[in-house]
């Protein structure tokens, strides 16, 4: 296991559509492996395969699905392999995104409330995930990384952080 270089805009392999993941083999797993390990180590709070140089359909999410309201909430491990959006609330919501792709800026990005993401999970078994409000957020920035879209391209707002300024978890 490795932790992965991330690699920055304007690198093109962010601006590809990322490639279906068809082999759930040994070397997919250790992708998984070393995807998280970057995650953590970035630190960030999920991450894209594309953002470690892969166009492959892979995210990665650690998060705590109530973190908003409760600091201690414990955090969960989300794999999904080619995710898809298979519902999305027609109520959105403001908030602030950072990227590890995008270092030292930030932005403002309006997004769905609420999302059911349907994708495959390291063995390649369906999932389906019922997401709201921050997590719901991650995963369609993460989503939209296999696209080659950044949240810079969605924001209705970019600054660059002041030193003092509290910085959103990246993703
Ligand atoms: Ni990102």
């Amino acid at each position: 296991m490795a932790i992965r270089e991330i690699v920055y805009t304007p690198d093109p392999v962010l601006r590809r559509k990322a490639h279906k993941i068809t082999n759930f083999d040994k070397d997919l797993q250790v992708l998984i492996h070393d995807m998280v390990e970057t995650m953590r180590e970035a630190p960030g709070v999920g991450l894209a395969a594309p953002q470690v140089g892969i166009s492959s359909r892979l995210i990665v999410v650690e998060y705590a699905e109530n973190e908003e309201e409760d600091e201690d909430a414990p955090k969960k491990l989300y794999v999904v392999i080619n995710p898809e959006i298979d519902e999305a609330s027609e109520d959105m919501e403001l908030g602030v995104e950072g990227c590890l792709s995008v270092p030292r800026m930030m932005g403002e990005v309006n997004r769905h409330l609420q999302v059911t993401v349907k994708g495959l999970n390291r063995q390649g078994k369906p999932i389906k995930l019922k997401l709201k409000g921050w997590l719901a957020r991650i995963f369609q920035h993460e989503i939209d990384h296999l696209e080659g879209i950044l949240y810079t391209d969605r924001a209705t707002k970019l600054w660059r952080p002041a030193d003092d300024e509290e910085v959103q978890d990246n993703v």
